[in-house]
């Protein structure tokens, strides 16, 4: 996998947000939109900071974008401080110029007999559309991308998933314990991330160091989800120094 390594996740995010500009303005220029995957979490927080300062002061419009996040913890409310609806127009839909429609994020307050269905029309929507022109995505200590845990099938698609103790420990702090955090989450799969026709997973930190090292060097295994990555064309793996440290 094509690795591409910066002095810092600052310098690196605003070449990350840039790509994604750069393809905004060429789809506009042509009359088209475009349909992003969007992730949540700590890692793509200066990308969407960089592509509001590039809205506000650069005159970039989200005017013809789509959107589609990976995931949602269930249960969850929208309003709730750990709901990713909330994080999303948080950090950057209500500052930028996407169409309140545009953007779809998995629903957590489903019933459970109203998942499956949920998760097809997700599926559709995003192919309605014309498929996934980019893919954002961070990687879990674990190797999820999404939340595809390990044990994850390469054909997988949007779906109802039982969190990995690693995910919910990671979240333990945010939802003031453990035993707060969601046991489950709906997340797109391995296959509608593979479809995507660009994808750019972003590793700040030594703490990422060894699992961006497994997933681009070691083997392609369920156990490693990031590591179905080695599998797809245009795929660039966007690190700091210090999480490129376990690179041979
Ligand atoms: C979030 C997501 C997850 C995170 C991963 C890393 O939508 O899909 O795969 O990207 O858990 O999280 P952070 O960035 O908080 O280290």
């Amino acid at each position: 996998i094509p690795t591409k390594i910066f002095n810092n996740s600052q310098i690196a995010s605003a070449a990350v947000a840039k790509e994604i500009a750069d393809l905004i303005r060429q789809r506009q220029q042509e009359g088209r939109s475009v349909v992003l995957g969007l992730a949540t979490g700590s890692t793509p927080i200066k990308v969407y900071k960089e592509l509001i300062r590039l809205h506000k002061e650069e005159g970039l419009s989200f005017s013809n974008v789509y959107s589609f996040n990976l995931d949602e913890y269930y249960p969850m409310q929208p309003d709730s401080v750990h709901s990713y609806v909330r994080f999303m127009e948080e950090q950057l839909f209500n500052h930028v110029d996407i169409p309140k429609g545009n953007y779809n994020i998995p629903n957590g307050t489903l019933a459970q007999d109203q998942i499956a269905a949920f998760c097809g029309d997700y599926e559709q929507k995003i192919e309605d559309l014309g498929g996934l022109d980019f893919q954002l995505l961070g990687i879990g200590g674990n190797g999820h991308i999404g939340f595809n845990e390990p044990g994850s099938l390469e054909n997988s698609r949007t779906r109802l998933i039982t969190l990995d103790h690693v995910t919910r420990a990671a979240a333990a702090g945010e939802f003031q314990g453990l035993r707060n955090v969601p046991r489950k989450a709906i997340t797109t799969g391995i296959s509608t991330i593979m479809k995507a026709r660009r994808i750019v997973l972003m590793g700040w930190g030594e703490g990422k160091s060894q699992i961006v090292a497994s997933a681009v060097e070691g083997p392609i295994t369920d156990q490693v989800p990031a590591s179905y990555l080695q599998l797809h064309s245009n795929t660039t793996f966007v690190i700091d120094e210090a999480c490129s440290s376990e690179l041979t």
